[in-house]
């Protein structure tokens, strides 16, 4: 069997090796610290979830339209209007399978054969192979730990051709947790406009930020052709397996992206489109409950590999992710890479957590600590006497 050459152009994430031998050691009994996951630890909020079972019982179960039904339209640039000052038409909302949907369509909506497009490393994995997938060209932005890997706008410009067309920019940041403050997102915007290329900014984590940090869309801002806004009810409601996500922009491209919805998947599901509504127009307490306490988990974490001799460990702003940098261990401890780390890791330690190699890193794991506060601790005490050993 021959298989196309646009599909040799993706692998499968590279997240999921360590990942996949992780649920096999559960499987067999071992009692896993588990930093992998990329999802929140907590269950839907049972309102929601009682919403989604009430559209069950009243049989809201049938195709509905394609880019979603209209009253989680209304709800949605309702919310969005009301958290960030943006005023999107209902004609300017899509809801996707996800929020992945909605990259992947924007991606394949826009790139042709060797298109390029700017994206900041570390990267969140599906980027980069969707951009492949298309046939773009990923033109890598190397931002520095030193400085917290902020996006700077005087470096995207330096790689801006005339062959740019997309910026992705991914803030509060999978895998690193960094923020990039309005005035920098805002100048992106000016050169996304300047030089005529989409910004694709995606606000999944947007909610998840700290300190004094406030929740920011660029959204606000009001341009259209230029900006495309990705978000997810998977980690603002806790809804990972209900894949429901959306995307704001321009009903241009917004229409293209529909007509690969249209040849794919569909409608999101019915009764998962229902919850959703009751997601964002319901009480909003539990998106602040769960803030709080990722809020409390990253305060505990940090210094926690902080104090570990060698580990250094920026101080995330937002996400539930820390992204430490290990370096000090791989030329001492004679390890290969962050994979062959991960993988003694897990094996000796039995916590499993991400290479950086997943990331576009070469010296750091990614640590999620969407996971209780027993289990970052216990968690803590692993890695500690796992390097004290190497
Ligand atoms: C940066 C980023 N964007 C988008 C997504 C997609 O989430 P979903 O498709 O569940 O909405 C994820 C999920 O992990 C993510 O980390």
């Amino acid at each position: 069997m021959q298989f196309s050459e646009r599909i040799s152009r993706m692998s499968v994430s590279s997240t999921a090796a360590v990942l996949q031998k992780a649920a096999k050691l559960k499987a067999g009994g071992a009692r896993l610290v588990d930093f992998g996951a990329g999802e929140p630890d907590f269950p839907t909020p049972e309102h929601i979830k009682a919403a989604g079972v009430r559209a069950l019982q009243e049989n809201f179960t049938r195709y509905t339209p394609t880019g979603g039904i209209r009253e989680l339209k209304e709800a949605l640039v309702a919310r969005h209007a009301q958290d960030f000052g943006s005023r999107y038409a209902v004609e300017e909302c899509l809801v996707t399978v996800g929020g992945k949907q909605a990259i992947f369509e924007a991606i394949a909506a826009t790139i042709n054969d060797g298109d390029e497009v700017i994206l900041p490393v570390p990267y969140w994995v599906s980027f980069l192979d969707i951009i492949h997938y298309a046939g773009g060209k990923a033109v890598r932005l190397e931002t520095r730990e030193s400085d917290g890997f902020a996006v700077r706008a005087e470096d995207v410009e330096k790689l801006v051709t005339p062959r740019t067309r997309l910026l992705i920019v991914n803030s509060p940041s999978n895998p690193t947790g960094a923020v990039a403050p309005p005035a920098e997102m805002e100048k992106l915007l000016g050169l996304a406009q300047r030089h005529n290329f989409l910004l694709l900014s995606d606000e999944c984590y947007c909610h998840f930020v700290y300190d004094e940090v406030k929740p920011y869309s660029l959204g606000a801002s009001g341009e259209r052709e230029h900006l495309l806004i990705v978000g997810s009810f998977s980690k603002t409601y806790a809804m990972t397996g209900w894949r429901v996500g959306f995307a704001l922009g321009s009903p241009e491209l917004l229409g293209n992206m529909l007509k690969l919805q249209s040849h794919s998947t569909s409608n999101p599901t019915s009764f998962a489109q229902k919850a959703a509504v009751k997601a964002v127009c319901g009480p909003q307490d539990s998106v602040r409950e769960m803030r709080d306490e990722y809020h409390r988990r990253r305060d505990r974490i940090v210094p926690g590999l902080r104090a570990i001799p060698g580990i250094r460990c920026t101080m995330p702003q937002g996400a539930f992710y820390v992204y430490p940098n290990v370096a000090a261990y791989l030329k001492n401890g004679g390890l290969a890479d962050t994979t062959a780390l991960a993988e003694r890791m897990l094996e000796e330690a039995h916590v499993a957590l991400v290479p950086g190699a997943a990331f576009g890193t070469n010296e750091h794991v990614r640590i999620s600590y969407a996971t209780s506060m027993e289990q970052i601790e216990e968690g803590i005490r692993r890695m500690a006497e796992f390097f004290a050993r190497l």
